[in-house]
């Protein structure tokens, strides 16, 4: 136990007695697992660039290797990336509630390799691959000289099966987030800055319908001042410490 992190007795008890948690998480809960959230600084090559004008479809059609290229350095980080004690934390949390609702914006599967189970995932994965034009998915193709590669079906580029800024989220994985928010008793938001929507408005459904709503983060964001209580800190050493005081006592 590491008595200087406090964790409210509210928290503690609401989950101990929820029907229905709803998690919400962001680029912070894979900080410690060396995956750059997305508005932190880049490093190396891509310092110069803001991760805001590579996400976006206009990026693409604008300079289509420069956004495959940048895609695939984050792929190999991901690659190498592997989960860290929040996201296990969250994977042993849903077996101790009757029900929990992983919502994630990020691409880089490391809930599912946590051993979570059907995590929504707003935002796509970036381990997949798709064609830009009629999105036929592609599991390998030719090292050539094509960057990006073409597609074998249709010879349209291929690129990340990611949700970019302008573009829609899948409709089955919002609508099920939005309802898993409208109906929880207790709501997580977990390393998100609060900045993009639709994934930003959830806290608010929770809220609205009669939730608790904790966010765990170091710094404050657009949310701090919605939530009813803030878990201050990392999420590697403070989601092991809440399941830890809730549930092993
Ligand atoms: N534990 C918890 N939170 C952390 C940690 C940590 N160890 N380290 C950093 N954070 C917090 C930061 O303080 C910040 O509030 O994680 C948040 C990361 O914010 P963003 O980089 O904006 O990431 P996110 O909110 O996931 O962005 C949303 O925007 O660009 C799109 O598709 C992209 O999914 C992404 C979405």
């Amino acid at each position: 136990m590491s008595p200087e992190i406090i964790i409210p007795d509210s928290v503690i008890q609401k989950l101990k007695t929820a029907r229905h948690v709803t998690v919400l998480t962001g680029a912070g809960i894979s900080a410690e697992s060396g995956v750059p959230t997305f508005r932190e600084a880049q490093t190396g090559l891509w310092a110069k660039y803001d991760p805001q004008e590579l996400a976006t479809p206009q990026a693409f059609r604008r300079n289509p290797k420069l956004v495959w290229d940048w895609y695939s350095w984050r792929r190999e980080l991901v690659r190498q990336a592997k989960p860290n004690p929040g996201h296990f934390a969250l994977a042993k949390l849903a077996n101790l509630v009757p029900k929990l609702t992983l919502i994630t914006q990020n691409v880089d599967g490391l809930h599912q390799q946590a051993g979570s189970k059907n995590v929504i995932c707003l935002h796509g994965n970036i381990t997949e691959t798709k064609c830009y034009t009629n999105s036929h998915f592609v599991e390998s193709w030719p090292d050539g000289e094509d960057v990006p590669p073409k597609c074998p079906m249709c010879g349209s580029l291929l690129r990340p099966n990611v949700v970019w800024f302008g573009e829609n989220l899948p409709g089955d994985a919002l609508s099920t987030a939005v309802q898993a928010s409208q109906t929880c008793d207790i709501f997580f938001s977990i390393g998100t800055s609060g900045l993009v929507h639709p994934a930003a408005l959830l806290p608010m459904y929770a809220i609205e319908n009669g939730a608790l709503l904790v966010e765990l983060n170091p710094q404050p964001t657009q949310l701090t001042h919605y939530a009813h209580e803030l878990l201050t800190g990392a999420a590697g050493e403070l989601l092991p410490l809440l399941v830890e005081r809730a549930f092993d006592s």
